[in-house]
């Protein structure tokens, strides 16, 4: 595996053609090895008419499909499913879901453009393989074939994060001088870097303020901090972003102290869906039941917990990729993953609602007691359970908002419209005590 993965990452390896820093053109891969950490899962081939394949090998199919990639690949009573539908021009969900979207994606295009097509899903996993969400790689099986002539090597950003706000993965240098600096080659980056957009302002201070509410009342929350764009060194033209104001700078929770990978996965990937789907793919209720079933009946619980936060806060944007699992140790069995990408939308978005269905309804003024029973019912999780989760959820952020110190760092407006938002779900979602 080592000389491949140096050749897709690296630029200093020499080579046995006279261009010794080339890297792999993506347009010429046709097989990809997808790996789990170090271990070999499967292959995503591409045919002729741009066709992408994804089988599993057969030794880990003899596992039983341990450590999980994904459990939308598991069958019911255990072990893998048959091998999913080859897809024409495009990747079988679970990987597509690793991409970038939108103005990150373009960004990332034009940042490998001459060897990585608009639109085209398998030159863009090929070139941002090294670096994904979770513990995933993907890196080619042809080895040392076709090389990109007449290019200067330089060595180039290779991450993926899923998400439309702009974003990159950032290395945070210690030592003389600091600063944030973006991987490059084979170097991985342990904090993400989200960067304002122009059109949300006092987006990364919102951000910051829910963070710190969720971990106030006990969420589990990574460490995060605002930086300055000027802490940012050397990051390319196409990832700069007509912003102003501060960066949230957030620790990831899918590597490790020492930059090892910890498997996630979110929930478009565990119900199949294309990221295109991520506000209509499933209900709350799917993923809560989910969760009962493949995590715990409390993991279950402070999903709950969680989705009452967004309903009191006005939180809009709670989509199938806002919330992951995560495997830790051996990467046998998920847990609910920590809390990220919390906002309160209704500040820009007045009319706001759910990003997907509570028992059948998205606006928040409809998420009374009535509602979170039907949705305990639909969840199949005992209704009391359900209730007591809401209604602690309500006190404990009575308890911290008001005081609460990152308040101070939100603009104004927009604080007033979240805290407005509060008083007017906090009646609602209390009467779930009832
Ligand atoms: N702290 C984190 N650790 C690891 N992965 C994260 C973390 N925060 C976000 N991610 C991953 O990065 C993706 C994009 O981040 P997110 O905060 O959701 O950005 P956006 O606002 O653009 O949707 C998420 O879908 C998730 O997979
Ligand atoms: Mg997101």
């Amino acid at each position: 595996m080592a000389p491949k993965m140096t050749f897709l990452l690296s630029s200093s390896v020499p080579m046995v053609t006279p261009m010794p820093d080339a890297p792999l053109d993506p347009r010429s891969i046709s097989s990809l090895e997808v790996l789990l950490n170090d271990l070999k899962v499967g292959t995503i081939v591409r045919t002729p008419g741009d066709f992408n394949a994804f089988s599993f090998e057969k030794s880990y199919r003899q596992t039983g499909g341990f450590p999980v990639l994904s459990l939308s690949f598991r069958a019911a009573h255990g072990g893998l499913r048959k091998d999913p539908k080859p897809v024409a021009r495009a990747l079988p969900s679970f990987f597509a879901n690793l991409l970038p979207e939108d103005k990150l994606r373009e960004a990332m295009e034009k940042h490998h453009s001459g060897s990585v097509r608009a639109g085209n899903d398998f030159d863009l996993l090929a070139a941002l393989g090294s670096d994904l969400p979770g513990a995933v790689r993907i890196v080619p099986s042809e080895g040392i074939v076709a090389r990109t002539e007449g290019l200067t090597p330089r060595p180039k950003a290779r991450f993926s994060l899923a998400g439309v706000q702009m974003k990159l993965s950032v290395i945070k240098n210690t030592g003389k001088g600091g600063g944030l600096t973006i991987p490059l080659g084979d170097e991985q980056g342990s904090y993400i870097a989200k960067f304002p957009s122009t059109s949300f302002p006092g987006v990364s201070e919102n951000e910051f303020a829910n963070l710190a509410l969720a971990e106030a009342i006990g969420m589990d929350v990574p460490e995060r901090e605002l930086v300055e764009k000027s802490e940012f060194e050397g990051i390319p033209e196409e990832f700069e972003t007509l912003s102003d104001g501060k960066v949230l700078l957030v620790k990831r929770f899918d590597r490790g102290a020492d930059g090892e990978r910890v498997h996630i996965e979110d929930f478009a990937q565990v119900f199949g869906i294309y990221p295109s789907r991520k506000y209509e793919g499933a209900a709350y209720h799917d993923i809560a039941a989910a969760l009962g079933v493949a995590v715990s009946f409390s993991a279950a619980l402070e999903f709950v917990r969680r989705l009452a936060l967004a309903v009191l806060t006005g939180n809009g944007d709670m989509h199938l990729k806002n919330w992951s699992l995560i495997y830790h140790g051996k990467g046998d069995k998920p847990a609910l993953a920590p809390v990220y990408d919390v906002l309160s939308t209704v500040p820009y978005i007045p009319s706001d609602a759910m990003a997907l269905s509570l028992a059948g309804e998205r606006p928040f003024k409809a998420m009374n007691a009535q509602r979170w029973k039907a949705f305990a019912h639909r969840a199949r999780l005992p209704e009391a359970a359900v209730m007591k989760a809401v209604t602690e959820t309500v006190e404990r952020v009575n308890q911290s908002w008001w005081s609460l110190p990152e308040r101070a760092l939100v603009p104004q407006k927009v604080l007033e419209r979240v805290d407005a938002h509060i008083k007017l779900m906090t009646p609602i979602l209390a009467a779930c005590a009832d």
